[in-house]
């Protein structure tokens, strides 16, 4: 096929587009805001795998709930389409709440389904014991509560889970409908240094 003008001049500008971007990224390694480092200064030698489970407590009843409404669902959306809800929801070993505090669960969840019950998670598993003291695993995912196992992504995380990935399964333990609190078991299945 004849190459017309129109295609010369789009490859023209195609190839010009490209040694550009190449010409950006040579001089990108001098760039004084940029260096390749050595993972080993970091020790980020040996990559962990680590399972956690924990007890993630919902309390949206009582005096003194952990889990509050912000936003309220704009329509009579059977879903609560478009519900907000601020959670500092406590983290502990076992399903009472009164067992070990582990941390808290600070983040929201939102009605992000119009179709079924489908929440939208993004919360900080805030730790408080031992080594993990302060370090978190930051989780964003799609939560379908009345399914029995919910898998969310684990999207990073801080202190001791610098450069986490993984994924946490979530299976309500129990429900109380007169107050709406429910324990949830959590299991965290974590990569990171
Ligand atoms: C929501 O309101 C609309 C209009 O008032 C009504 O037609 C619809 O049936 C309502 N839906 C629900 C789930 O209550
Ligand atoms: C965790 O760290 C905080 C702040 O650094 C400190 O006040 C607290 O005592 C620590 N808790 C434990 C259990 O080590």
């Amino acid at each position: 096929m004849a190459r017309t003008p129109q295609i010369v001049a789009t490859q023209f500008i195609i190839l010009s587009l490209l040694s550009s971007f190449a010409l950006i990224l040579v001089q990108g390694d001098d760039q004084d805001f940029v260096r390749a480092l050595d993972r080993k200064l970091l020790g980020l030698e040996k990559e962990k795998f680590s399972h956690f489970k924990m007890y993630w407590h919902d309390i949206v009843g009582g005096p003194n709930p952990s889990s509050v409404p912000v936003v309220n669902p704009p329509t009579n959306s059977s879903t609560a389409f478009g519900l907000i809800t601020m959670i500092d929801n406590p983290l502990t070993e076992g399903p009472e709440l009164t067992s070990k505090l582990l941390g808290k669960s600070q983040g929201f969840y939102s009605s992000a389904s119009q179709k079924e019950l489908g929440l939208l998670m993004a919360m900080n598993f805030h730790f408080i014991q031992g080594k993990y003291n302060g370090s978190t695993i930051t989780i964003l995912g799609r939560n379908q509560v009345f399914n029995k196992v919910r898998e969310m992504p684990v999207v990073g995380g801080s202190g001791l889970f610098r450069f986490a990935r993984g994924y946490a399964e979530a299976r309500t333990h129990t429900f109380t409908p007169a107050t709406g609190d429910a324990p949830v078991e959590y299991n965290i299945y974590v990569l990171h240094y």
